[in-house]
């Protein structure tokens, strides 16, 4: 992915060492907003989502929006779409690089025109990630896939409703298909795929734009495909990667917070990790309250897999919290090849970790030392700050534009908990 010149406004400078307390409530979810902004593409009618807030990634996507003839404005803290009047655009390389999810619009394009060209993704700092797994789901449904100088041309004038059966529960390709299939006639069952609450929320929306979805959450999910999709009204699900990120912070940090908006099945795994090293959680109605008030204990095995095991967006926060604590903790990422970017970084700041291939092996040591460390990528970034949050002094965090795909604000909720945090 392109780097960003660094300019003053990218980055962070965080007086660390101070207990965090206090009240927020969790914001509206990236990973559920950004495939349903793309689903828009289908609706013959006006589409209010209850909230926004303008993270990169949503200003991005609403750009790509608005060539293909999508209009959307920002109104009572929602936002507006309209995507009557749309029209089939080549999406280039210049938008799949700034947003992968831009990769979504493959399906509701080809739901909505049968035809779609849109660049090839290109690889991030946290691997390679390929489509392939999209593009053999389209091809069991009938799209012929045409792949010429970084473009993919796909032809769905022949589309047929089928059984996909996907080799790996790909979140994007598991949304990509139900946008496409939403709108197929008859009744096509997907396999094999995804179960995060995102995915639940995709169907959830378009259910109430009028589809037939069925069997979100399990491995199966079953579209009776209708003839057009609606307008209507939708509150898309709170972010559970944010939510995670603050209890990590005071976990790490210490002290006593309060979240709303929180879904605890969401983070089931999150909450078994944190009460076995030794956190306080009280859960009431949509509410969680932590409390650390000592050093925790590392947790020994820790590994990401697909929902509703641990998540891989919590895994350098999580790493920052064992890297504190107590004890010694194995870390395995077994989603992306390349998720430890954070690792150097924080050795800089004292931590004690040492990667061997999908594994970091963390010792956790009683301080961090603050230093000036860079992010490079979205929760690589959050996790530094967390760290920079807990070490001793100054940390200078550069890179926070990454933060700003899907953080909105960092440094003022963290302010609001009490931390010493500005953007400089
Ligand atoms: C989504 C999330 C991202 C999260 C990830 C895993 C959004 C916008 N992003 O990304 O934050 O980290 O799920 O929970 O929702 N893969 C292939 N071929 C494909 C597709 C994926 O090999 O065609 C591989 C990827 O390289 C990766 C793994 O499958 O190793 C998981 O990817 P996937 O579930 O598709 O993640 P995204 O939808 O890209």
């Amino acid at each position: 992915m392109k780097e960003k010149t660094d300019c003053l406004s990218d980055k962070l400078l965080i007086f660390g060492g101070k207990k965090l307390s206090g009240h927020l409530q969790v914001d509206v979810s990236k990973n559920a907003y950004l495939p349903i902004l793309a689903a828009t593409v289908l609706c013959d009618g006006e589409v209010f989502l209850d909230d926004y807030i303008p993270l990169t990634d949503f200003v991005c996507m609403r750009e790509i929006l608005a060539k293909l003839g999508v209009k959307s404005y920002e109104t009572n803290g929602g936002l507006y779409l309209d995507a009557r009047g749309g029209k089939n655009e080549k999406i280039g390389f210049e938008w799949t690089q700034k947003i992968r999810a831009s990769i979504f619009l493959l399906g509701a394009l080809l739901g909505k025109y049968k035809t779609a060209c849109i660049s090839y993704p290109g690889g991030c700092n946290i691997g390679s990630r390929p489509i392939d797994l999209h593009i053999k789901g389209l091809k069991s449904l009938g799209v012929k896939v045409l792949e010429r100088h970084g473009m993919l041309y796909c032809d769905g004038s022949e589309m047929k409703c089928g059984k996909v059966c996907l080799d790996f529960p790909s979140v994007g390709a598991t949304e990509s298909l139900m946008m496409c299939a939403s709108v197929l006639k008859g009744t096509t069952v997907l396999k094999n795929i995804a179960k995060e609450p995102e995915i639940v929320d995709l169907q959830n929306f378009l259910n109430a734009m009028g589809a037939k979805i069925s069997g979100a959450g399990t491995d199966q999910i079953v579209i009776k495909g209708v003839p057009k999709l609606h307008g209507g009204q939708f509150s898309v699900m709170p972010d559970r990667i944010v939510a995670g990120t603050y209890l990590l912070a005071a976990a790490t940090c210490g002290g006593d917070i309060t979240l709303d908006r929180f879904v605890p099945e969401h983070n089931e795994s999150l909450l078994s990790i944190l009460k076995q090293s030794a956190c306080k959680i009280t859960l009431k109605n949509d509410m969680i309250r932590l409390k650390a008030d000592k050093r925790l204990k590392c947790v020994e095995n820790i590994q990401t897999f697909p929902f509703p095991f641990f998540p891989t967006d919590l895994q350098t926060p999580i790493m920052v919290l064992e890297s504190v604590s107590k004890g010694h903790c194995k870390l395995q990422e077994n989603i992306f090849e390349n998720r430890f970017g954070a690792v150097p970084e924080l050795v800089k700041m004292g931590a004690k970790i040492v990667v061997e291939g999908r594994c970091a092996y963390v010792e956790g040591v009683e301080k961090l030392y603050g230093a000036d460390i860079f992010a490079t990528d979205l929760r690589c970034g959050a996790g530094l700050v967390i760290a920079g949050l807990k070490a001793e002094g100054f940390t200078t965090l550069h890179n926070v534009h990454y933060i700003d795909r899907g953080y909105d604000k960092i440094e003022q909720k963290f302010q609001t908990l009490g931390a010493d945090i500005r953007r400089i």
